[in-house]
């Protein structure tokens, strides 16, 4: 394949409540790393896949991610996260066989998102060679305040967005990108804008947000109750 994809899942996820690292915790019977890998396997592209994973989950990993796979296993590598999500990227990026041209960058906490969201960022980087970002208009008002909690002024939403993943990027373009970045970065295209590169916005979708609370869980469970005939 010339398409990778790179899932981090590598996070301990304290804020969910569950004993086990967040992309291993239960959705409907299944780890949310599955629900997340299952729409990635439905792409119609064929694509590598890197998952990134816990050391105490990287065998937990490797059998769900060839579950998932079937036929397609010989294009799935298992690695090792590090201590910061950008650390868990660099351990991913590294294990991406260099036939590929194009990396998507993946949250396995988006254990929702829409195979087509995947298929436009692809479509956009191919067709452009920018690095591309699903984004959503912010809804809420948003104040900045003081850590005391009062407001200093509204921050005009209308030239904000709430961004998702997959992220994608030319891979050397990326690599390089991401070798002289400076750590503390919470997202990748964020690497790949420091470096001088351009990133734009797709369509991102409502199903793709980052299970983190233990609400987040339950409203995915909703939506896979309703999805199911
Ligand atoms: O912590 P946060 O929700 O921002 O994590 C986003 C994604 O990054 C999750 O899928 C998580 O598993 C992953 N991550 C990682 N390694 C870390 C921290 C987070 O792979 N050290």
């Amino acid at each position: 394949p010339t398409l990778a994809v790179v899932v981090v899942a590598a996070g301990s996820g304290t804020r969910l409540g569950h004993a086990e690292p967040k992309a291993f915790v239960p959705l409907a019977g299944r780890s949310l790393l599955e629900h997340a890998l299952e729409r990635i396997f439905t792409l119609a592209e064929p694509a590598h896949l890197v998952v990134v994973a816990p050391l105490s989950h990287r065998d937990e990993a490797d059998r769900i991610a060839r579950r998932v796979a079937g036929h397609a296993s010989e294009h799935v590598t298992i690695v090792v996260g590090g201590a910061t999500r950008q650390e868990s990227v660099a351990a991913g990026i590294a294990a991406v066989p260099d036939a590929v041209d194009v990396v998507l960058i993946h949250d396995a906490a988006r254990a929702l998102t829409p195979t087509d969201v995947f298929e436009r960022v692809v479509e956009r980087v191919r067709a452009d060679g920018v690095g591309v970002i699903p984004a959503l208009p912010v809804i809420d008002t948003i104040a900045r305040t003081t850590p005391d909690g009062r407001v200093r002024d509204q921050v005009d939403r209308s030239e904000l967005a709430t961004i998702q993943t997959p992220q994608g990027f030319p891979l050397e373009a990326y690599r390089a990108a991401a070798a002289i970045a400076s750590p503390g970065h919470t997202d990748d295209a964020s690497v790949y804008a420091a470096a001088g590169h351009p990133v734009v916005t797709v369509a991102g979708d409502d199903a793709a947000f980052k299970v983190t609370t233990p609400w987040d869980l339950r409203r995915a469970e909703l939506l896979l109750a309703r999805a199911r005939p």
